[in-house]
């Protein structure tokens, strides 16, 4: 592994660490973008043997998300970019971390038309770890805009700490857990991106995908990143399963170090 020089300046990691998200443009390379999404293409059309899809196409979950977990498990041309080197060292610059884990991947599609939005959440609580620095990177392999399923986020909502896990398919009101603090959906950013660009966002950062309303899928490709060092809670969760008792490091064979 090479010690990367910084890619971010410090503008942009303190613009993270203020507001919880950013857009980094040009990421990926066009042909990169291209490769991804042939790999994708392939990893959303095989049958998997480890990886695991969360819903059928009749399921009322697939009209939010079509979603494939580690895929690079099973689709080895998926390992190049969810162990992208580039992208892994900006996670790295906006944690702060020393070292950075791969915690998943996962496809993230909204098919044509019958979609639904992605309701206001936050990640962390989906995820079975003590500390709060895990962040996502949201790699989209086409143009996204509020027509077929961009971002939009709460500034400065990473701040709050943990609220509640808010269910995907028939969702709580995120914002009834705010009375009392100036995190409203009035803050929120939409952040469109041409392909090649994509945004970060921290485990506790309030976000929000449109629904796609045109006839093509958006296809996204999102990898979980965690500082080394970060521990098991102890919550049931497929992906840590029967792997660490609790307060145990998460790490060893499916969480490699991406970064020096
Ligand atoms: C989405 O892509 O629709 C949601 C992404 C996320 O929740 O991180
Ligand atoms: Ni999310």
């Amino acid at each position: 592994m090479m010690n990367m020089e910084p890619i971010l300046t410090p503008e942009q990691i303190a613009f993270y660490q203020e507001n919880g998200f950013i857009q980094v443009d040009n990421v990926l390379t066009l042909d990169e973008v291209a490769e991804l999404a042939e790999a994708m293409e392939e990893a959303m059309t095989v049958d998997a043997e480890i990886s695991v899809k969360t819903d059928k196409p009749d399921g009322a979950y697939f009209k939010v998300l079509n979603q494939k977990v580690n895929v690079w498990r099973d689709q080895g041309s998926m390992g190049k970019f969810s162990f992208h080197p580039r992208v892994a060292q900006i996670a790295k610059e906006l944690s702060g971390a020393d070292r950075i884990r791969f915690f998943h991947d996962h496809a993230l599609w909204k098919m044509p038309q019958d979609s639904k939005h992605t309701p206001w959440h936050q990640d962390l609580v989906y995820w079975p770890m003590n500390e709060p620095g895990a962040l996502s990177a949201w790699i989209p392999v086409d143009d996204v805009d509020e027509n077929n399923g961009c971002m939009k986020f709460v500034p400065g909502s990473h701040k709050l700490g943990k609220l509640t896990g808010i269910d995907l398919v028939n969702p709580q009101n995120i914002f009834d857990f705010t009375q009392g603090t100036d995190i409203s959906e009035k803050r929120a950013v939409i952040v469109p991106l041409k392909k090649g660009s994509c945004t970060f966002h921290h485990g506790l950062t309030f976000h929000y995908a449109h629904a796609n309303k045109t006839d093509k899928p958006r296809r996204v490709l999102a990898v979980i990143y965690m500082p080394d060092g970060t521990t098991y809670n102890g919550a049931k969760h497929f992906i840590t399963d029967n792997r660490f008792q609790v307060n145990d490091p998460i790490k060893g064979g499916t969480f490699p170090l991406l970064t020096k």
